[in-house]
């Protein structure tokens, strides 16, 4: 997984986190690149907002699969410090170059399957945007429960997760019958590169056992378009308790 992403960090990054047909290749414009990052966590916030839920101005936040700090930017414009950490070095050499915030931003290379470089109740809200569809579900587990044992009670995550593959559309069916070894095959021939994303689908009611287990509450789930059409996607609020 690690060096999927390395390889992807290393190659095309901008494009590998918002991939977009038309930009793959370096294609994308920095400054255009960053302002989708904006609209997205103005939308999270929002869409926060909407439930009720302030997010404390001089509160922290962890972007967990920051990549190049697209949304960890922007996050800091709503909190007062904000930690995003990637496990792909070269996105986290990325995401520093382009710290144009300064020390209330941080970035960190996180290898493990845990977050235990953090304290319990250590954080106001974990933002993870088009990230858990990449990671095999075993560990999506294990993150989701870390995500809650680093909020503070009453703290938040908001994450978007894959559901299941959408078949009434030719890719979804694709998703749904090949293995993924097999998907990993297209994947290589497609875009060419050594990088993969895979993506790993976790139904509404297993993602709801995992948070009820680890003591925490889903606020809100909504469908969500993130991982486009060929996935039922899910954006869920999760409250620690
Ligand atoms: C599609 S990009 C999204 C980046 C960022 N969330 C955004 O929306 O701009 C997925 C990111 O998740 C990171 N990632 C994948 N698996 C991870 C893991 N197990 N732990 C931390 N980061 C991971 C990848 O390196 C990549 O930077």
């Amino acid at each position: 997984m690690q060096r999927n992403w390395d390889n992807l960090g290393q190659n095309d990054p901008l494009w590998a986190i918002c991939t977009e047909n038309d930009r793959h290749g370096n294609q994308w414009d920095p400054d255009e690149f960053f302002a989708t990052g904006r609209e997205a966590v103005d939308e999270a916030v929002s869409d926060l907002v909407g439930l009720g839920i302030e997010l404390p101005a001089d509160g922290r936040a962890l972007d967990f699969g920051c990549g190049f700090g697209r949304l960890t930017l922007a996050l800091a414009e709503h909190l007062h410090e904000v930690v995003g950490i990637d496990i792909a070095p070269s996105m986290i050499a990325g995401a520093d170059l382009h710290n144009q915030v300064g020390p209330r931003v941080t970035y960190q290379l996180n290898e493990g399957d845990d977050l235990a470089a953090f304290a319990d109740d250590s954080f106001d809200l974990v933002l993870s945007i088009i990230v858990l569809q990449h990671i095999e579900n075993r560990y999506k587990a294990a993150y989701l429960r870390e995500f809650l044992r680093v909020l503070r009670p009453g703290g938040v995550a908001y994450v978007t997760i894959p559901s299941h593959p959408n078949l009434k559309t030719p890719l979804g069916i694709g998703f749904a019958v090949l293995p993924n070894r097999a998907l990993n095959y297209y994947r290589k021939k497609r875009f060419g590169y050594d990088g993969l994303m895979e993506l790993h689908g976790m139904r509404r009611e297993e993602v709801e056992a995992v948070v009820r287990a680890a003591g925490g509450d889903v606020v809100d789930v909504r469908p969500d378009g993130s991982v486009g059409p060929a996935w039922h996607t899910n954006r869920y609020v999760i409250r620690a308790g």
